[in-house]
This record gives structure tokens, sequence and C-alpha cells, in this order.
């Protein structure tokens, strides 16, 4: 599974990297590739990267979509870590972006990457079907903005020292991370030209992984080692925020995670042997310690 990792992110980096030199240079492509390149699990781009081989698509129809993701996943972070939001001065084992390169310049590089995921879309040499293209433009702005990351951010914020309900917890997660997901099997749904009935289908199943990814973020704030995951632990208590782990305690929170997983890979039953690499994925999400 880590080679796996290993593999597809070097893939995305290099995808990046060739596309930021054929644009003109900017003081802002440093803190930029700081921010996305060289660093993280791109998990993300694993998950599409698998669950192409539902509908055995070619891994070059793909690459885009894991280089937006990663770059829109990216932003959030680099936002995410502002004094403004949560404040924390580490980020995959090094500072980060706005402890390296100041507050103005993280702002400024968080966004250039929302609007580069829509460059990497839109560019002319990924040969799509234009109506697939603005559909999956669409939908990725949707994830983003303020019905998605965006939304779910402000959600988590205001969260924070409130006492509040699960449905709210979840609806929270589901939009800060959740909707990202959604996108990443929703997408790969379209490049396949699968009909609405199946896209509506990955689309629920890929906010429940990104459910699975963010509850086992939370747990590993509470229980992982700061080495391995690269940014600070036992946080999300000092701040207040709102999580199923504050919520019901570990014991109960560890059991909805496990029944969402069981939930979530009963459904992927149907695709087969065709799923088995994704499985596998989920199956890392929740036991992973980084
Ligand atoms: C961390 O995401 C933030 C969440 C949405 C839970 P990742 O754990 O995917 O972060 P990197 O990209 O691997 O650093
Ligand atoms: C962040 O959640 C989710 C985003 C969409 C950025 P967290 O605030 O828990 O992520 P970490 O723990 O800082 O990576
Ligand atoms: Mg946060
Ligand atoms: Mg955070
Ligand atoms: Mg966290």
């Amino acid at each position: 599974m880590i080679k796996k990792l290993v593999k597809n992110a070097k893939k995305i980096d290099d995808f990046l990297i060739n596309f930021l030199n054929k644009q003109n240079n900017s003081l802002l492509v440093k803190p930029m590739k700081y921010g996305v390149i060289s660093g993280g699990k791109k998990i993300r781009s694993t998950i599409i990267l698998d669950a192409g081989k539902l509908y055995n698509l070619k891994e070059k129809k793909l690459l885009n979509l894991c280089a937006a993701v990663e770059c829109i996943h990216s932003y959030s972070l680099i936002h995410d870590d502002l004094p403004c939001m949560d404040n924390d001065n580490m980020r995959r084992g090094k500072l980060s972006t706005h402890k390296k390169f100041g507050e103005a310049s993280a702002v400024l590089a968080g966004s250039s990457l929302l609007t580069l995921a829509f460059e990497i879309i839109s560019d002319k040499s990924y040969l799509l079907n234009s109506k697939i293209k603005s559909e999956i433009i669409n939908v990725l702005a949707r994830c983003s903005g303020h019905t998605g990351i965006a939304g779910g951010q402000e959600l988590d914020l205001k969260y924070e020292n409130k006492k509040k309900s699960l449905n709210q917890i979840i609806n929270m997660q589901k939009k800060k991370t959740g909707k990202l997901f959604n996108f990443c099997l929703f997408s790969v749904g379209a490049v396949a030209n699968k009909n609405q009935k199946e896209k509506k289908f990955l689309s629920e199943v890929g906010e429940e992984i990104g459910l699975l990814f963010q509850l086992a973020d939370d747990f590993l704030d509470k229980k992982g080692s700061k080495k391995l995951i690269g940014k600070p632990t036992k946080k999300d208590s000092k701040k207040g925020k709102s999580t199923l782990l504050s919520l019901m305690g570990e014991k109960k929170a560890y059991l909805f995670a496990k029944n969402l997983k069981k939930k979530i890979l009963l459904k992927l039953k149907k695709h087969g042997k065709n799923g088995l690499d994704l499985t596998n994925t989920i199956e890392f999400i929740l036991e992973r310690k980084f």
C-alpha cells in the first residue's frame, strides 16, 4: 500500500512540476510548489487511480483530475493552517507555508492553487469530450466552494467550543473533507461516460470515504505520532473542535467508523475484482498511522 502511494505521488508531482514549468514564472510559484509538491500522501490521487480500475480506464485520462484535486487539497491545507483558522506551524514534517513564506504569500499561493486546479482540467491538452469536461469543472467548483470545502471549513470553525449534534458534525465533515472525495469518484465516472445513476452512486460512496478519512484524521490527532503524521497532535481538543470523538468518545467513534467502512465496502462489492485496489485503499484509510 505504501509503495503504491509513493509511486502515485511521484507521478502527480512530476505532472505538476511539468505543468508549472510550462507557465510563466512568478513569485508565487515557490510557495505553491512548497505547498503541493513533495509532501503529503496524495491519497486522493490514489483513490482516483483505483476508481479508474472499476471501469478499466487508462491512467493518462485521469492524471489531470489527480493533479487538480491535489492542488485544491493543498490550497485548503495552506489556508487551514493560517493563524485565523487552525493556527498550526507544522505540516508534512516541515514549516507550514505561512511560517515559511509569510501569511500574505500563503493566502495568495493557496488561492493560486485553487485556480490552478481549474487551469489543469480546462487545459486544451487534456482531451475529453467537452460536455463531460464542463460537467467535471462544474462539480469540482461546487465541491470546493461554499457548498463544499470552504463551507465545511466555516462550519468547523463556527462549531469550536459548541455542543453540536451527530448530524451537524457529520454534515460539517462531509463538506470540509467528504466533498473532495465525492469529486474524486464522481469525476472517474464522468470520464468513463457512466449514466447519472452510477455517477450519483459514486458521489455518495466518495463522500462516505471522505467522512471515514476525516474520522481517521481525528483519531490520529488524538492518538497518532507527531513524527509519523508530520503535523502537531492533540490540538483538536485544545481548540474545542466538534468531532465524533469529542461527541461520543473513542470507543463509540471507532465503532461508528468501522461500520461506515463496512457499509462502503459492501456498496463496492458489485464491482467485483475490479474494486480490489479501491477496497485496499479504504482498509488503509481507517487503519493508517499517517
Ligand atoms: C489532511 O489530509 C486533512 C484532512 C482533510 C483530513 P491528508 O491526510 O490527506 O494530508 P496530506 O496531503 O497527506 O498531508
Ligand atoms: C482539515 O481538517 C480539512 C480541510 C478541508 C483542510 P483538519 O483541520 O482536521 O486537518 P489537519 O488535521 O489540520 O490536517
Ligand atoms: Mg481545520
Ligand atoms: Mg487543521
Ligand atoms: Mg485534523
